[in-house]
């Protein structure tokens, strides 16, 4: 299949591609999206082919508009609407009661449907152009680092999906936040662009899931399918080191023998002796999450023996990058002070 490149003006030729059941890849703020139809089981399937993605593991539906999302959920309970007003369009995803119209495919047999609105003018215009909602799952071949610009697709699907809306680099840059309401305190499954600090403003009592933290084992039950798989990994073997700048160049400066690379803070690089990419300022949250899958990507392709991550704080949406980095470490964090 030859996989067309389309920019922002070619909406219509992206709509019609997907009205006839086909894939197509849409730039959103957070990270770029491979969508299909989300009403037809059918063109959903051809996503979980092209990435390779297990089939039990959910899709974010993504609407332009709240009729699209009365559409879909049999409810929305009143916490779910305080953060929908506020954070929509935006990287806030919403776990919610699915009504029959949403084929299995979509929910992977679950119950419930994950929905988001973004905050993208293009994905917004092309769903708007369809008037039908798109599923879509980050645009990376399933376990690779998401994809925040259109090269990212390319490199991963070229040649798997019908096209590619380049839209520039994904502001964001990581995965949203998403929030279920089927448990009894509302609960983030997985953080994000909206932190669990904005989310308690707007509704008091939050908790986070524990396999955002830690490690899950085999036979553990999950709130979200994805939790279970391993992500966002670079082909590399990644070791994320816990310490200050000093002891985290110490401790890469005084390896030996390895073809080491380093994804360190801007405070960290021109003291390091081995090949080295920032992912920002040490303090630079916002900054981290926007670099980092580009980063990730970059070292990958100079197929190092071990990337060295210097750990992030968790801190707003600090937490959300630290999650991504011990999973793609293997929940394992090594101390260096
Ligand atoms: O920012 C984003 O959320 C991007 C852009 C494209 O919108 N999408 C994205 O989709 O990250 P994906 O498929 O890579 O991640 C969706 C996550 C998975 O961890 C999945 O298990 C979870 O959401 N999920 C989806 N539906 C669910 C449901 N009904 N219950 C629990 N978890 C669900
Ligand atoms: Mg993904």
């Amino acid at each position: 299949m030859q996989t067309k490149i389309l920019t922002q003006t070619d909406l219509k030729i992206a709509a019609e591609i997907l009205e006839n059941g086909g894939l197509v890849s849409i730039p959103t703020e957070t990270v770029y999206g491979l969508a299909a139809n989300a009403l037809d089981g059918e063109a959903v399937k051809k996503i979980f082919e092209a990435k390779g993605r297990p089939s039990d593991n959910p899709l974010i539906v993504h609407i332009s508009n709240i009729k699209m999302l009365n559409q879909l959920v049999k409810e929305i309970p009143e916490n779910a609407r305080k953060l929908i007003s506020e954070f929509w369009p935006g990287p806030l995803t919403v776990i919610l009661p699915a009504k029959s119209i949403v084929p299995r495919e979509v929910s992977a047999g679950l119950s419930t449907v994950a929905i988001r609105m973004p905050n993208h003018p293009v994905a917004i215009d092309l769903i708007d152009k369809c008037g039908f909602p798109l599923a879509a799952p980050s645009a990376n071949l399933s376990g690779s680092p998401s994809p925040t610009s259109s090269k990212h697709v390319v490199d991963d699907l070229d040649g798997k999906i019908d096209a590619i809306i380049d839209g520039g680099k994904c502001s964001v840059g990581l995965e949203s936040t998403v929030i279920t309401f089927t448990t009894k305190t509302p609960r983030i499954l997985r953080p994000g662009g909206i932190t669990k600090d904005q989310i308690s403003s707007v509704i008091g009592e939050v908790e986070i899931d524990p396999a955002v933290l830690e490690g899950i084992s085999i036979g553990d039950k999950v709130e979200s399918p994805g939790m279970k798989y391993k992500h966002y990994s670079p082909r590399s073997k990644l070791v994320l080191l816990k310490g200050s700048c000093d002891s985290y160049v110490k401790h890469i400066n005084g390896l030996r023998g390895k073809n080491n690379m380093a994804l360190c803070f801007d405070e960290d690089k021109e003291n390091l002796n081995v090949k080295a990419i920032s992912y920002g300022s040490v303090s630079d949250y916002r900054a981290q999450a926007a670099t980092l899958f580009d980063a990730l990507r970059k070292l990958d392709s100079y197929s190092p023996d071990v990337i060295y991550a210097h750990c992030p704080e968790p801190i707003g949406v600090g937490m959300a990058v630290y999650n991504r980095l011990i999973r793609a470490a293997g929940f394992e964090v090594i101390e260096v002070e």
